[in-house]
């Protein structure tokens, strides 16, 4: 089994490239939580425990922590761990190693237990069960996700063409995420908004939101630094470095680049566009990612 996010480049791009999700999405879940309590939305609350599973860099961590008096995020890949502390801007947030099939957490002892872009690397059932656990008897679990960008498509061309260079870039991005080497079932459940996860939680008390979509406003030289963040693109740069060293050649940054799929995204889009001549940070390029937020509820009834 191939084992993502264990190293510090990945987890170097993912710190600076990955976006995050927007407070609508904090809203829904907190609301959630709310209704849940039948506290209205209106109301100002500070929930007592958030555990936030599968944390990484603590992106949503950070979006989820004003929520809550005590946060803890929790991964099972040091790296990426090493970057929340260091990016860590809440004294009441606490980072720990471990994992969503056994967390470091009392029974019953979180509000919210909330994993972005994550559960498609989980042992769906047992997490569940943990879940359950951990969380209060009120507490609430919420999984999100976020397509990869369905548009990535230039602001402006010194040809003009921006719908038809934009199609050319989003189908040419998705192209370079899957000739990468990935993990068949757990990128099935991305490109299928985590539908199949939401079927098989044992819940009548779920609720599934596919309305919301975020929007970005990135630069060439961003895209591809996404890019470069995905574990499939990554895997495949570490096989070949795998295959070289056996072979008992010298690796060097040159001899890898034919590989790396973030480098094709580069030259076949700068070609396409015809903005080799202009600086990556000047080529603008509107980014959308569709969320998926699945809700539960009375786990422990
Ligand atoms: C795509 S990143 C998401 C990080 C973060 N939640 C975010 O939204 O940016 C996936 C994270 O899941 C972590 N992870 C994968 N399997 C895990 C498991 N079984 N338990 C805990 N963390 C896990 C990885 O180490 C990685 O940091």
């Amino acid at each position: 089994m191939l084992r993502f996010y264990e190293t510090k480049t990945i987890a170097d791009f993912y710190v600076k490239y990955r976006p995050t999700f927007s407070q609508e999405v904090a809203n829904v879940v907190v609301n959630y939580l709310k209704r849940k309590r039948g506290i209205s939305e209106e109301t100002p609350v500070v929930f007592d425990q958030l555990i936030d599973i599968a944390c990484g860099t603590g992106q949503a961590t950070s979006l989820f922590a004003p929520f809550f008096q005590r946060v803890d995020g929790i991964d099972v890949s040091p790296e990426m761990l090493k970057q929340a502390q260091h990016h860590n801007a809440f004294s009441h947030v606490i980072y720990k190693e471990g994992a969503a099939e056994k967390m470091p957490a009392s029974d019953h002892s979180a509000d919210l237990i909330t994993s972005a872009e994550s559960v498609h690397w989980f042992d769906v059932p047992i997490f569940l069960e943990e879940a359950r656990r951990v969380l209060k008897h009120d507490g609430c679990l919420a999984i999100m996700g976020m397509t990869f960008p369905q548009v990535v498509e230039p602001l402006k061309l010194p040809d003009g063409n921006e719908y038809e260079m934009g199609q050319f870039a989003s189908d040419l991005f998705m192209k370079c995420v899957l000739g990468g080497i990935y993990d068949d079932v757990a990128y099935n459940n991305c490109l299928n908004k985590y539908k199949d996860i939401y079927e098989a939680i044992p819940s009548n008390a779920k609720e599934y939101y596919d309305d919301l979509t975020l929007h970005f406003q990135w630069t060439l030289e961003e895209v591809v630094g996404y890019i470069k963040s995905v574990e499939s693109v990554q895997n495949l740069l570490m096989q070949k470095a795998r295959e070289f060293k056996e072979l008992g050649v010298e690796i060097t940054e040159e001899l890898l680049k034919p590989f790396d799929l973030s480098e094709r995204f580069r030259s076949e889009v700068k070609a396409a566009w015809n903005v080799e001549d202009i600086p990556e940070s000047e080529v603008l390029i509107r980014v959308e990612h569709e969320t998926f937020i699945i809700l539960v509820s009375n786990f422990n009834q």
